[in-house]
């Protein structure tokens, strides 16, 4: 009993007689026994309760970091709003004008040429502040029910007679037993627009473009995927994780604006979606978009 109170909690004492004596000491050999298992019971809680709290700690600051960042986006797309309407009209002046001002000077001058300029980085500025306006959603939204392959098929015909896709190879793989979709088509149509001129830039004039529709079930609700995989340059590690960044661009200069991704994000996290992304540096890249369906 001393070497037990002193914390030898798994002692047993060697006494097998069949009096009282005997009886005591397999009661105490048993009490020792339990006293072992319980203290090692709650050491292993212990541990438990260690990984349980590192991994709740985890998971909050994870939601923190998400908060954050979308309450950054929130407050940089209200401030992008009020600039880019503050912004709007003094641009819609200097494109009129310059306008104008063209008509005076014969062909072929310099002064026409600049003037041309001028006109030039004027509608740049023009296209910067829509894109601005879009990832603001100022614009007014209205959701009903909506085919999504309807929607592809009109986006692609858009885009299929321009000069950059003639030497790409559209394949089209879309699930025509899709029920429809609760969004805005415009809006929807400005992300898919985006991901298919995205993908032909990085394409660069040829390879091959494909398109799928599929039901998917998430958590036990079905949603539609839309998936966009090109044969590009693929896009690094590095830059997979700026991707969703406003104003983050690869592109030169008058070609990106890099406001894309961030408008289509917010577009489709509006629409109770998500956007996720693989690709392989050399080889291509998937965007997939997920929506829920119409429901009643
Ligand atoms: N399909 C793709 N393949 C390779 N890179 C891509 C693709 N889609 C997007 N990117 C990269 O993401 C960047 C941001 O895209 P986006 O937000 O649409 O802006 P922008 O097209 O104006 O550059 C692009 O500049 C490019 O580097
Ligand atoms: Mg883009």
């Amino acid at each position: 009993m001393e070497r037990v109170a002193a914390g030898e909690l798994d002692y047993t004492v060697k006494i097998d007689t069949k009096d009282e004596i005997g009886d005591l000491a397999r009661a105490f050999n048993a009490m020792t026994t339990d006293l072992a298992k319980a203290k090692k019971e709650l050491i292993d809680w212990g541990h438990t309760l260690e990984e349980k709290v590192e991994e709740k700690t985890g998971e909050i600051r994870k939601a923190q970091a998400q908060l954050i960042h979308s309450e950054k986006l929130a407050s940089l797309g209200r401030m992008a709003a009020g600039v880019a309407h503050e912004i709007n009209s003094p641009l819609t002046g200097i494109v009129t004008f310059g306008h104008l001002l063209l008509k005076k000077f014969p062909d072929g001058s310099q002064d026409r040429e600049d003037i041309e300029v001028i006109i030039e980085q004027a509608n740049r500025c023009s296209t910067i502040i829509k894109g601005l306006l879009g990832f603001a959603r100022a614009t007014s939204v209205e959701k009903g029910p909506v085919n999504i392959n309807d929607i592809l098929n009109h986006s692609l015909n858009m885009v299929r007679h321009k000069a950059d896709f003639f030497n790409i190879k559209i394949v089209l793989n879309l699930d025509e037993s899709l029920p429809p979709i609760k969004a805005d088509a415009s809006q929807i149509q400005q992300v898919f627009l985006n991901m298919i001129i995205n993908a032909a830039d990085a394409m660069d004039g040829k390879g091959t473009f494909t398109v799928c529709t599929r039901k998917v079930i998430e958590n036990g609700n079905p949603f539609v995927e839309v998936e966009f995989t090109d044969t590009g340059q693929g896009i690094s590690e590095e830059n997979i994780k700026k991707l969703f960044e406003p104003f983050f661009t690869t592109k030169p200069v008058g070609k990106g604006t890099g406001l894309g991704l961030v408008v289509s994000h917010g577009i489709i996290q509006d629409h109770g979606g998500r956007i996720r992304v693989k690709s392989n540096v050399g080889e291509g890249t998937s965007f997939f978009v997920r929506l829920p369906f119409y429901e009643g």
